[in-house]
């Protein structure tokens, strides 16, 4: 991926990507997985790969404090504490107070790092980033450069960690001989998704891109804007128009809420393969893909790549077997 956009290496690179041979046998598929919960700071995860241009970003304005958001057991903001950590930059989070709370999960690893963590009793970001902007005004009154980001790095800048990563696995595919014909992720505030589209329509080789919402955002408009931006960034002319992005919907009950589908998919792959996935995104993701499966809508001879993206802190915050009816 040619372009001059300033980037700092945080991720171990590049993360694994095999067949898992288990799982195949038991859909009657091949399926293969990118390990981007081994992305190497903290527990892992997809973040670190965003991250590693919007804290580049940061450090060249020169900035000494990042503040972010999420839910209470955010991955994004556990995940930007540490990067910002591994940086020396100071980290605010700013969660949004819904969720599980308390020393537990991502909240206990964020208090390990002695992480500031404030908490705005809402149910939407835009209260959230009001008081976001309250504090960066307070922290530049008293001399300091605050640097925000949104929910989920969900920025055309994070999503290029996103691109980055499609270039690295069709090269690890094409290098095992490997023909991947469909890529399955996480939608979640979608920059994952928007890089693995875009990623994908430049080095894929003509694969399908499907990606699983795991909670009710209109992830085709979200991707169709994100994506020609991103390109933009790059210099590449993308187009895409929403009815061209393949979104399917398995967040059951609502975001955050462990679903019947999502254990059985976390079981499996923890009883098949020896892997963790998390009740929140992963589960779910995988889930979609086991449906899909028995659907039909993926076929018998297809190759699939699942994108791992992490996640796994929040199962020690969230019971899986928890499951909401
Ligand atoms: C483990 C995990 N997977 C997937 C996602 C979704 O990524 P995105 O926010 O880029 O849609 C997240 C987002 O927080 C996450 O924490």
């Amino acid at each position: 991926m040619k372009n001059n956009i300033p980037r700092i290496p945080l991720a171990q690179l590049p993360t694994p990507f095999y067949k898992l041979e288990n799982i195949s046998a038991e859909l009657g598929r091949s399926i293969y997985i990118k390990r981007d919960d081994m992305t190497g700071v903290s527990l892992g995860g997809n973040k670190v790969r965003k991250l590693e241009y919007l804290l580049a970003d940061a450090k060249e304005k020169g900035c000494d404090v990042v503040i972010t958001t999420g839910g209470a057991q955010s991955n994004h903001a556990m995940l930007t504490a540490a990067c910002c950590r591994r940086l020396g930059i100071e980290p605010i989070l700013m969660l949004k107070k819904r969720g599980v709370l308390g020393r537990k999960g991502n909240l206990l690893l964020e208090a390990l790092m002695d992480v500031d963590v404030r908490f705005v009793d809402t149910d939407s970001y835009d209260d959230v980033y009001v008081e976001m902007d309250k504090l960066a005004d307070e922290l530049r009154a008293a001399g300091r450069k605050p640097y925000l980001v949104p929910v989920g790095g969900s920025v055309p800048l994070g999503t290029l960690g996103y691109v980055k990563c499609a270039e690295e696995v069709f090269a690890q595919a094409k290098a095992a001989d490997v023909k991947i014909d469909r890529v399955i992720c996480t939608a979640g505030s979608g920059g994952t998704l928007a890089g693995m589209v875009l990623g994908t329509m430049l080095y894929g080789g003509g694969a399908a891109v499907t990606g699983i919402a795991v909670c009710e955002d209109p992830f085709e408009e979200i991707v169709a804007e994100l994506v020609p931006e991103t390109a933009k960034l790059m210099g590449e002319d993308v187009p895409l128009t929403p009815a061209e992005v393949d979104v399917r919907r398995y967040y059951g009950a609502g975001y955050a809420q462990p679903s019947e589908e999502g254990l059985e998919a976390v079981r499996m792959m923890a009883r098949k393969e020896g892997l963790m996935l998390d009740p929140v995104y992963t589960g779910k993701t995988f889930a979609g893909l086991i449906d899909l499966c028995r659907k039909g809508e993926i076929k018998e001879n297809e190759t699939v790549l699942f994108l791992h993206s992490g996640g796994a802190a929040s199962l020690f915050a969230i019971d899986p077997e928890a499951v909401v009816k």
